[in-house]
């Protein structure tokens, strides 16, 4: 291994909102079910959830509207495992409605894309009744951590889709009431992920006043808070802010397809996924012994996290899965969609911003590249990966 390119922190950071420090998942399954028995009429048993229904929870599955089934998917869009509701598939049964192939005839559309629809709820109001509730406040030392950010001369910036009074609110409980002042710039409302993907037909800037979105700007002239916008626009202002033809920009968020997929493909932004399943089972369980080397950053930081991120027993890890051979041929181990669309994307990815507070700022991370899959996990690769390349090294 002669060149390993890094990634260094430099010029600009752009940090999307600290949401990660919000206790998400059951909250959303809550008031999604509290909709469906209040509005739709569905039985109230939908309130009761037990540890098995918690482990089918699992991120990174697509769902098949037309066939009623979830599916977790390989790189190449094969269908690792399906569930017709919540009931398991058999390979048999998979092959019925996709093919010998297993394919998804909707793969290319999301691949590339990461198409979408919306979705609503009583998730919003309920934060706004009961912040204190849902959110947890930033450990001081990240608090410090940006400030330093600040000291050292970068630019910070903070850019939401939420509105800026529900932006607003959120961070005064998780950053403080001085939360502005950490900031050089603040978007709110900018519907990504078309901030970065509507060029050339852009959203402009508004002005605020009051929450209130009052004068449309033909671009940007200073730092400020701004609502809609688009990220072209905003590399210019930051341009004349470092006085940098080319700004580096760096940018945090935890959405691969709001934040990773559309900052790198769009705006070539450095990009930093914040993965909560980058901790617990996915890492623990390795034989350390032979990887000494890359893992010798391990142990640096304690996990904050409240919840559990085990790998589901129904839907296996995350990043890695094996597909089952028919009577004649072996199972073959492969990555997932997700875990592909990680290394394509991301530059490094990372469970929490509490894992690089501690670090120099001028620490040379290790990027993702075309040498190798895993180097750009920080501080460790998930086990099941690390497992997979001593299985290919020693082919
Ligand atoms: C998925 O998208 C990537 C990036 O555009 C492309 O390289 C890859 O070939 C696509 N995969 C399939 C199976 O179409
Ligand atoms: C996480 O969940 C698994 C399976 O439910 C359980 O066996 C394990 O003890 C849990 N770990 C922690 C730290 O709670
Ligand atoms: C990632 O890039 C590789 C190589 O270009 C491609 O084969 C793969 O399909 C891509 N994966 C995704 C999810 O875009």
């Amino acid at each position: 291994m002669e060149h390993i390119p890094s990634c260094e922190v430099s010029d600009t950071i752009l940090c999307n909102v600290f949401f990660s420090f919000f206790c998400l998942r059951q909250l959303i399954y809550h008031s999604f079910a509290q909709y469906l028995v209040a509005e739709k009429g569905y039985k109230e048993d939908l309130l009761t959830v037990t540890a098995e229904e918690w482990d089918f929870c699992s991120k990174g599955l697509v769902l098949d509207l037309e066939e009623g089934n979830f599916l977790k998917l390989a790189a190449d869009g094969t269908i690792l495992r399906a569930c017709h509701g919540t009931k398991t598939m058999t390979a048999e049964m998979i092959e019925e409605v996709y093919g010998e192939k297993r394919e998804w005839k909707h793969f290319k559309t999301i691949n590339g894309t990461y198409a979408r629809s919306e979705n609503s709820g009583t998730y919003f109001p309920t934060v706004k009744q009961d912040p204190g509730r849902y959110l947890k406040s930033c450990p001081e030392s990240l608090k410090n951590w940006i400030r330093s950010l600040k000291n050292a001369g970068k630019t910070l910036l903070l850019i939401t889709s939420s509105h800026s009074d529900y932006c607003r609110l959120l961070c005064e409980h998780i950053l403080g009431k001085d939360f502005e002042e950490l900031f050089d710039i603040i978007i709110t409302n900018a519907l990504k992920p078309g901030f970065f993907s509507l060029t050339p037909q852009q959203r402009p800037f508004w002005t605020l006043d009051n929450d209130v979105e009052v004068d449309m700007l033909p671009g940007l002239e200073k730092a400020g808070w701004y609502s809609q916008g688009n990220w072209v626009h905003l590399y210019d202002l930051l341009k004349k802010m470092t006085e940098k033809p080319e700004p580096k920009v760096v940018y945090f968020g935890d959405s691969m397809r709001s934040d990773i997929f559309s900052a790198r493909h769009y705006s070539n932004w450095e990009t930093v996924l914040i993965l909560e399943e980058l901790e617990g089972g996915e890492v623990q369980e390795p034989d350390m012994t032979d990887f000494g080397s890359s893992l010798k950053k391990k142990g640096k930081y304690d996990s904050p996290s409240q919840e559990n991120y085990s790998i589901s027993r129904k839907w296996g890890s995350y990043f890695a899965d094996c597909i089952a051979g028919s009577k004649s041929s072996q199972d073959t181990s492969c990555v997932t969609w997700c875990c592909s669309s990680i290394r394509n994307y991301s530059t490094i990815t990372i469970p929490s911003v509490m894992a690089i507070v501690d670090l120099p700022l001028d620490y040379k991370f290790t990027r993702f590249s075309g040498i190798s899959d895993i180097d750009g996990y920080y501080p460790q690769p998930p086990a099941i990966l690390l497992s997979q390349s001593t299985e290919g090294a020693a082919a």
